[in-house]
């Protein structure tokens, strides 16, 4: 398979994935939502924060083009009654090997309901199902114990911690725990 098709929505209750549009509107409002929470999305950012809203907008026209031609997003924007929630879906979706990441943020408004944990299980489908992928993985810093909670909860098996992998922009030095489930152990929600 070298090719695939993302779907344009996924409905899970009361929860609209779609990809969050190349705006000013919305790369203002997730700046906004990222500034407001330095703390939470550095694990996001360990690279460094966003520097300005035309830096988002930038980033997320470049992933409307539809990526590089092997590494491939499917990454939704997570509205509840039209309001901007977060964001999951799957990145570094590599179509030769048929494997993927999951990826997720949420605004701080929006955390400890549930929202990620309800919604994995529709990307498991997508990645899985849809797009024929053998195995999922998420990695996350050792330190973020909410995202490694996510992966501990919903069956991904830790396989390694990549050590001392990413030094931060604030000159620290991070591990990354590496989880991940092949498509035998998906339980098919
Ligand atoms: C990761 C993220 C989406 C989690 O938000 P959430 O889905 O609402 O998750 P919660 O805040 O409810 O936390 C999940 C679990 O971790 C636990 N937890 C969260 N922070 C914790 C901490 N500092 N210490 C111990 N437990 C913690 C919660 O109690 C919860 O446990 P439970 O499921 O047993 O009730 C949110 O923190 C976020 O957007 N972070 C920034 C982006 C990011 O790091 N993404 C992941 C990159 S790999």
């Amino acid at each position: 398979m070298s090719e695939f098709v993302k779907p344009e929505e996924i409905i899970v209750d009361n929860f609209v994935l779609r990809p969050i549009p190349a705006t000013k509107e919305y790369a203002q409002m997730i700046y906004d939502i990222f500034v407001a929470d330095t703390e939470t999305f550095r694990h996001w950012f360990h690279g460094g924060m966003w520097k300005s809203a035309d830096e988002v907008l930038a980033y997320y026209q470049n992933k409307a083009k539809n990526d590089e031609p092997r590494w491939k997003y499917a990454m939704y924007g997570i509205f509840k009654d039209g309001e901007l929630l977060g964001e999951i879906g799957l990145s570094g979706i590599d179509t030769r090997n048929q494997t993927g990441q999951i990826g997720y943020w949420l605004k701080k408004s929006a955390r400890g309901a549930g929202i990620v944990d309800k919604l994995i299980p529709a990307i498991e489908k997508l990645g899985f199902e849809t797009l024929n992928l053998r195995k999922i993985d998420i990695s996350c810093d050792t330190d973020n114990v909410a995202s490694r909670r996510h992966a501990e909860k919903n069956g991904y098996m830790l396989e390694g911690v990549n050590r001392e992998r990413d030094l931060w922009h604030d000159g620290s030095i991070h591990s990354t725990s590496m989880f991940g489930k092949l498509r035998s152990e998906w339980n098919n929600k």
